[in-house]
């Protein structure tokens, strides 16, 4: 239990101050609070004085000024399922953590101007159901769907499976509404999809990962929904292979082509062992698979027809060697389970290093192969757990330890290994001109690595952002930026 610390001596305020200064909740034993002061991967645990769950914009105004007025700093919570230590306080006294979950209504669903606005604790499948329920697609398609919230898709701009179709959640958002960290309320929720009436507030806040100020609804764009969908995975022996297949299914599906998933072997033992229910769908191991899938606007027939026709071509090519084409809905998402329990998969197996790092897809072939090599001579054994969103260039190139050595009873050494690959990887991927963060942000896991590969004007320019929309440096201390 953090010691009340000695607050603002004028006001003298403490917890049941802030009790009463707002009408939703506030979390302050140890055992309330603890799932809220640790993230998803249980790599940083850190303080608060106490956990809000605001049940109002009006509650966020609220607990915001008496931070403001006490000196407190904010960290807004969603879901808590970010990757990168972003949503967890550091060991400060003067935490209150920010949790949006409970503001959680769908606002309005527009058919005509194709948008729907929404509070900013909905889940992502929350904010899915409501678009299709209204016969439209909200295509941002994560495998945390069921726990992370729109505000913290937009404060991290993730991406997910989706993105070589539909963008990133930057790209999907047009209206916010925001609570800054002075306490005041900017209502830019507006559904257009052209304004050009001054600077971008809107793309600032979207992806500052708490950093800015508190996002508590926001506009977003919805599609119509396909008149079809296909998925299929497919065998293939490297990754060039599986940039090739991914040219040829650009050139033939174009616009319908709407996730392409690469997935390394290791990844799908991992599933098996973890998840027996998802079992390898292949006789024989491939090196290589990929998951892909086409939406199809025209009708099943067509899709059909266009997706096998992509297949055979392949096939004849010697891209892949096999592939299953799902014939159901169920199929479908069998599929998709062995994909997208990778993550669980690998935190189940024990502590790794991931990476999620994006290069130009016309890198991606020599960086994986070439990275793995410099990798295994200098860390013979490890494995490689390599998986995700080749479409747009962004791979989870995660490091596993040698099957020997992956003991809980060597987990510390291995993670002692981190900034040893994180330097191997990251200048690898510095020296082709990728990122070493695609989709899960710099939180705090990024944060240092990031000072050294950004340039010292674009460090410069970043900090004058902060300096303007949060002077007092309320917002979420410790992340993104470098201290
Ligand atoms: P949190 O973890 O609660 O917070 C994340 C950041 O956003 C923090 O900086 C927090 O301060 C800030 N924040 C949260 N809410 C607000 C708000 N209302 N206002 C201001 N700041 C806020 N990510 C991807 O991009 N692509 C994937 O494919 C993907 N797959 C995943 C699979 C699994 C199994 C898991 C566990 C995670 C995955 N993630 C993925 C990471 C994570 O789900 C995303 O980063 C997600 O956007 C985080 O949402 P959240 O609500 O959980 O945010
Ligand atoms: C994914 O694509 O599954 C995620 O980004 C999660 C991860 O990297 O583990
Ligand atoms: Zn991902």
């Amino acid at each position: 239990m953090v010691d009340k610390p000695q607050l603002n001596p004028e006001t003298g305020s403490g917890l049941d101050d802030l009790r009463n200064a707002f009408e939703g909740r506030l979390l302050f034993s140890e055992a309330d609070m603890e799932p809220f002061l640790i993230d998803w991967r249980r790599r940083y645990q850190g303080s608060a004085l106490a956990v809000a769950q605001p049940a109002s914009v009006d509650d966020v105004v609220k607990v915001v000024r008496w931070c403001v007025k006490n000196d407190f700093y904010i960290v807004p919570q969603g879901g808590n399922t970010g990757m990168s230590g972003a949503a967890t306080p550091d060991n400060g006294e003067r935490n209150i953590v920010l949790s949006l979950a409970r503001i959680n209504q769908v606002r309005a669903v527009d058919t005509v101007n194709n948008t729907i606005t929404v509070d900013a604790g909905c889940t992502l499948a929350q904010v899915r159901q409501a678009a299709e329920q209204a016969g439209r697609l909200f295509p941002l398609s994560l495998p945390s769907e069921g726990s992370c919230t729109i505000g913290g898709n937009l404060s991290t701009n993730a991406g997910g499976c989706q993105v070589l179709r539909y963008g990133n959640a930057r790209e999907l958002c047009l209206g916010l509404e925001v609570v800054t960290a002075a306490g005041e309320l900017w209502q830019g929720l507006r559904g257009l999809r052209k304004d050009n009436t001054g600077y971008d507030l809107r793309d600032l806040y979207i992806g500052s990962e708490g950093t800015l100020g508190v996002i508590t609804a926001a506009t977003l764009k919805l599609y119509p929904q396909p008149a079809a969908r296909m998925t299929a995975l497919a065998t293939v022996d490297s990754p060039h292979a599986a940039l090739e297949l991914l040219g040829l299914a650009q050139q033939q599906l174009s616009a319908s082509l709407t996730a392409f998933e690469l997935i390394s072997d290791v990844c799908l033992e991992l599933v098996a062992e973890h998840f027996p229910q998802c079992p390898k769908p292949f006789e024989d191991a491939s090196p290589y698979y990929v998951l892909l899938e086409c939406s199809d606007a025209e009708s099943q027939a067509h899709a059909t027809e266009c997706f096998e026709a992509l297949l055979f071509e392949a096939s004849d090519k010697g891209l892949i060697s096999d592939a299953i084409i799902a014939d159901s809905i169920a199929r479908s998402n069998s599929l998709w389970a062995l994909r997208e329990n990778i993550s669980e998969a690998q935190a189940a197996a024990g502590k790794n290093i991931k990476h999620d790092i994006s290069v130009p897809i016309s890198a991606i072939g020599d960086f994986v192969v070439q990275t793995e090599k410099q990798l295994l001579s200098q860390f013979p054994g490890v494995r490689m757990v390599v998986f995700g969103h080749l479409g747009d260039g962004n791979l989870h190139y995660n490091v596993s330890p040698a099957a020997d050595l992956s003991g809980a009873e060597h987990a510390d050494a291995f993670v002692g290994l981190q900034s040893q690959i994180n330097k191997v990887t990251h200048d690898a991927v510095a020296a082709v001109n990728g990122s070493i963060s695609a989709e899960h942000g710099l939180g705090v896991l990024r944060r240092d690595e990031a000072a050294r590969y950004k340039s010292p004007v674009e460090l410069a320019l970043m900090r004058s952002v902060k300096q303007a929309l949060d002077p007092h440096g309320r917002m979420n201390p410790g992340k993104v930026l470098p201290d």
